[in-house]
């Protein structure tokens, strides 16, 4: 007859044994995941495989690295190599739930730390539209106000970032695309969020974040960030490109 006693027991301890080997999976792979960031950033880039690999990029973040002012793909031309380098292993980890993002930075799609290395440092050698799109103009001087306050110490003054600290350029930004990753950031979806910008962004009103993230579109890349008028990337010159950016917008950046 079954001893259902000691079934139980070596059930239990079958379900325990397994839960402890996930957990010990998943800090090996966080370790892993940590090694390969610091080896990605510590390696030297090469462009040409950069570009290689881009290819793979092209669909969604466009040939220029622009992205799409309706917020869907984000503006990553110019950022800071190892931001970029940062943001790929953290999809990769699933720190920042993204499943398309997760797919393409996979090793399968992209291949080890060398290649991340690559990709990254072409990324941050095109150069930028400067017209990205833009939020509300209502409230700027209040933004302006809470960005100097509150959030210039780790992003800088004009959005510049931070290569030591790893904290991203966000001038240039189009602002659906920073009014969504605030959110995510604010409400725990984003992993990866910095806990110091989490406790400072916990007590805004609505309006308040509105006109803070609103200024921080209008923040310009420096002039040696940007391209030149009608620019476009001639490593791809039969690419159809979906969304251009349209200069005959109003200019901003009259608050600086
Ligand atoms: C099928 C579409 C698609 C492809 C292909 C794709 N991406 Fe993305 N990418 C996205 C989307 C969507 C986001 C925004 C994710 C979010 O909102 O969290 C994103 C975000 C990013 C970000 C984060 C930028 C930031 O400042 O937050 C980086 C970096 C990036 N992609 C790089 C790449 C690179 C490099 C490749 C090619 C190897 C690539 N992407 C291929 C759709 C794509
Ligand atoms: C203590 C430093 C710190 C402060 C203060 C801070 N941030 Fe951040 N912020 C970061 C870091 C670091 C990241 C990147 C986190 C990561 O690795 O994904 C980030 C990410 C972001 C992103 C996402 C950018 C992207 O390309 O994905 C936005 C938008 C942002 N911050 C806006 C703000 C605003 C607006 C404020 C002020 C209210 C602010 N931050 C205050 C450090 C800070």
């Amino acid at each position: 007859m079954v001893n259902y006693r000691s079934l139980l027991a070596v059930l239990s301890l079958a379900c325990l044994s397994s839960t402890t080997a996930v957990i010990a999976q998943s800090e090996d792979k966080a370790d892993a995941m940590q090694n390969e960031f610091e080896k990605a950033l510590s390696l030297t880039p090469d462009i040409d495989n950069g570009r290689k690999l881009y290819k793979l990029c092209v669909t969604c973040h466009g040939p220029e690295g622009w992205g799409d002012d309706n917020g869907s793909y984000p503006q990553i031309a110019g950022q800071l190599t190892g931001v970029t380098i940062k943001q790929m292993a953290d999809f990769r980890a699933g720190n920042r739930d993204n499943p398309i993002m997760r797919a393409f930075t996979s090793v399968r799609a992209l291949g080890g730390a060398q290649e991340i290395a690559d990709v990254s440092a072409y990324i941050a050698s095109l150069p930028m539209t400067e017209y990205n799109g833009q939020g509300s103009r209502r409230d700027l001087e209040l933004g302006r106000e809470i960005y100097l306050r509150d959030c210039a110490d780790c992003h800088g003054e004009d959005g510049e970032g931070d290569v030591k600290k790893h904290v991203p350029m966000i001038q240039g930004q189009h602002y659906k695309y920073l009014e969504r990753q605030y959110r995510w950031i604010r409400n725990g979806r984003r992993l990866n969020a910095n806990k110091e910008m989490v406790e400072q962004i916990e007590n805004y009103t609505a309006r308040e974040e509105k006109a803070m993230l609103s200024y921080v579109a209008t923040l310009l890349p420096p002039t040696e960030k940007l391209a030149d008028a009608d620019w476009t990337n001639p490593d791809f010159p039969n690419f159809i490109r979906s969304w251009r950016p349209d200069p005959t917008r109003e200019r901003r950046g009259s608050l600086r």
